[in-house]
């Protein structure tokens, strides 16, 4: 079993670093695409163009069996684009956030935080009330590019997120809402979960990583999830700088990072 996942960057790492805890024996092939992120602040048109030369790559350059699209933008505004796409299975962490989300509020009402184009795109929103919640988004797109600088604990960082996140709280508020529980809805978001949850701490913080991983397994039921634990890794932009900081997000050694061109 072969299983493709994809991210507009390094983000997904973290998707995948659950993947190898809960499936270990499966091949697995990542690609970031790196020289077209971020994603979160394009049009809809874009991002599922981009999403969609991505998952062909995935699927028939590189022989993917099953899709996991590691990006929430992607997920939230070109799900239906890939699933037409390509002829594997395909599972967005939209979805999948939503249902940690179910499981673990008490409340039934949800807070949100991802990238300007999820957010526009309310697709956590509707993904949510088919599972009877209430949820409300916030954009915060200052987090993407301090989380790629590095700055994960750095004073800037601290500030930019207690700002959000006191806005963030005062917004639902005023919505009426009274929720327990925040979903980090953008790949870069647990990086700065230790900060998050310092912040927050009425909140359950949710991540789609291990949730994610669990629905993977749970779809391959019956399948032979046998592989030759090959790990490749493609990005579309410096390797180098793919690998240094992708070992992050991973939380081990990458080895070998390959260089893909998918144009503009
Ligand atoms: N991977 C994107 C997400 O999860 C964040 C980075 C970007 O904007 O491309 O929404």
């Amino acid at each position: 079993m072969r299983i493709g996942v994809f991210d507009s960057g390094v983000g997904g790492l973290t998707v995948l670093h659950a993947l190898l805890r809960q499936l270990p024996a499966a091949d697995y092939i990542y690609l970031g695409d790196t020289a077209r992120l971020p994603y979160g602040s394009k049009s809809q048109a874009t991002i599922a163009r981009y999403a969609v030369s991505s998952a062909h790559f995935l699927v028939e350059e590189q022989g993917a069996e099953f899709l996991v699209i590691a990006c929430n933008t992607a997920s939230a505004l070109a799900l239906e684009a890939i699933k037409a796409a390509v002829p594997v299975p395909v599972l967005g962490v939209v979805e999948t956030g939503a249902n940690a989300a179910k499981s673990a509020s008490q409340t039934g009402d949800v807070l949100v935080i991802a990238t300007a184009a999820t957010v526009q795109s309310h697709a956590y929103s509707l993904a949510c009330r088919e599972r009877g919640l209430r949820a409300y988004e916030k954009a915060c797109p200052l987090l993407v590019p301090l989380v790629e600088e590095g700055w994960i604990e750095h004073p800037v960082t601290r500030e930019v997120l207690r700002i959000y996140l006191a806005e963030l709280q005062q917004e639902a508020a005023q919505a009426q809402m009274c929720a327990d529980t925040l979903v980090l809805g953008c790949t870069h978001y647990p990086l700065l979960r230790k900060e998050i949850e310092r912040v927050t701490p009425s909140l359950k913080v949710l991540d789609s990583a291990d949730v994610t991983a669990q629905q993977v397994a749970a779809a391959l039921q019956g399948s032979r999830v046998q592989g030759a634990g090959e790990r490749r890794f493609f990005a579309t932009d410096s390797t180098e700088k793919f690998r240094k900081m992708g070992e992050r997000f991973l939380g081990s050694p990458m080895g070998g990072v390959t260089l893909v061109d998918l144009g503009g």
